[in-house]
């Protein structure tokens, strides 16, 4: 594999691993297993090396075509971009990811109090959440790699994603998930995939710095997000909404914060978008946490608080949520590996992050239901973060937001049936004294039992107009 020149493209001519830190910017090839900065453990990321510059129109065009082609490649909704991919194998891990729908949500438009909401679902992925995007440049680098088993650390979607990709590739797969805190239908995704599933005693947060530890090993791929090829290809989402958006910028995009990779790339895809002239200005991206694992809103709060702005620089920690709760499970994360990559990004767009209640993600999750799109809980954190946003004044009414749903609506059916029949409820915390903490959902829905002839239905009918 090359490490770093490459000629099959005119946009790109080479990439490198790097630091992100600026004291350091160390810098290392594409076949390095590193992860984390040897030199003073900073995150990765993907630098790409300009080539000459190409008019936007063509490379618009390309990719515009790709979408018509039947090449394996090109029907991928991450390799149709690969002139900004690190590297561009003949042979790809695809399971035909991305290429997503941008749904209009008038329901969610007037639940947020703003004229129009666009929501780009990516839970509508092979596996049914948005890790398919960076999953399939993760496992194809794997297998470059000659890697004997790929590890992750998940609250369920990244483990399924990998599974599957895993299985695509004939590679052994590791998951580490925390015991009893990952829904069950993400968990059967995993078994059907045929991962070695090692349910751990422990959260999220003990399995990722297991699977850190676990990187060491020469035979082990780490897929998790802190490895920047996965952020290589979920950043195309940015590239795949802009062509959808007519490569015009909308105001705001909004997006849910766990362990803060999707914002982190979703960042950098409009970065270089913005470098090479296919879009005029960067949208502000807003990650939206829950409010019982919301380390990272916090740390913003506090930023804010002193006036710090992107280009003083990152700070050098995060203070982290010890026992992060939330019944959005997929971002039940108290310490989030990909922190400063996301801060940078928010920053630099003039974004906020900010977090909501249990109450306002359920409600809003039945909105998306609403519209008859549907999403999984962590997902919802969007809408309910708009809504927070425009109230406070930070989204106008009349500007064009649009919010990326990360996972599918069956990822999570028993949070759904619970909040419709009335019972859903977080469970209460004896050591942190924390009560448990009823939703009562202001859309419920409940089925009811209904005699079965034809007049009780119409009656039934007739009362729920009323
Ligand atoms: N939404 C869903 C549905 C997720 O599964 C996750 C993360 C997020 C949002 C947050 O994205 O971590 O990039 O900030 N799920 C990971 C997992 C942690 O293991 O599946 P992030």
């Amino acid at each position: 594999m090359e490490t770093t020149a490459r000629t099959s493209s005119k946009i790109v001519v080479g990439a490198v691993q790097r630091c992100i830190t600026r004291s350091c910017g160390a810098a290392y090839g594409l076949t390095d297993r590193v992860y984390v900065c040897s030199g003073c453990g900073g995150p990765l990321e993907i630098e790409i090396v300009p080539g000459p510059a190409v008019e936007p129109s063509e490379i618009r065009e390309r990719w515009r075509l790709r979408a018509t082609s039947s090449d394996v490649k090109d029907r991928s909704g991450v390799w149709r971009f690969r002139e900004l991919l690190p590297f561009d194998p003949d042979v790809v891990v695809t399971l035909l990811e991305g290429n997503t729908p941008l749904y209009d949500a008038p329901r969610c438009a007037e639940y947020c109090g703003l004229a129009a909401v666009r929501l780009k679902h990516q839970g509508c992925n092979p596996t049914g959440s948005f890790k398919d995007t960076g999953m399939t440049v993760a496992v194809t680098h794997a297998r470059l790699l000659g890697a004997e088993t790929a590890v992750c650390a998940s609250t369920g979607n990244t483990a399924a994603s990998l599974a599957a990709y895993s299985a695509r590739a004939v590679l052994q797969c590791a998951i580490l998930l925390p015991f009893g805190q990952i829904s069950a239908s993400k968990l059967a995704q995993s078994m059907d995939y045929g991962a070695t599933i090692c349910e751990i005693d422990g959260n999220f947060d003990d399995c990722m710095r297991l699977v850190l530890e676990l990187g060491d090993d020469p035979s082990i791929y780490v897929a998790n997000s802190v490895n920047p090829f996965r952020i290589e290809g979920q950043k195309t989402v940015a590239f795949e909404l802009m062509e959808q958006c007519g490569w015009r910028a909308p105001n705001h995009v909004v997006v849910p914060g766990g362990n803060l990779g999707n914002s982190s790339a979703l960042g950098k895809g409009f970065n270089e978008l913005l470098a090479l002239g296919l879009i005029d200005r960067l949208p502000k991206l807003h990650v939206i946490q829950a409010e019982g694992s919301a380390p990272f809103a916090r740390l913003f709060a506090d930023l804010k608080s002193v006036g710090s702005a992107w280009d003083d620089g990152l700070p050098e920690g995060m203070a982290s949520e010890s026992r992060p709760r939330t019944l959005a499970t997929a971002i039940k994360i108290g310490a989030p590996v990909s922190w400063k990559k996301s801060l940078r990004a928010v920053l630099q767009s003039g974004g906020e992050v900010t977090a909501v209640t249990e109450q306002e993600i359920a409600d809003a999750k039945a909105m998306v239901g609403r519209d008859g799109i549907g999403c999984e809980p962590a997902s919802a954190t969007t809408i309910a973060g708009i809504r927070r946003l425009v109230a406070n004044s930070r989204i106008r009414r009349d500007e064009s937001v649009i919010a990326i749903l990360t996972g599918h609506v069956l990822k999570d059916p028993d949070y759904v049936s619970n909040y419709h029949r009335g019972t859903l409820s977080l469970a209460g915390d004896e050591r942190e004294g924390r009560a448990e903490q009823k939703i009562v959902g202001a859309f419920r829905n409940r089925p009811e039992r209904i005699a079965a002839n034809k007049p009780a239905i119409l009656e039934r009918l007739k009362s729920r107009k009323r």
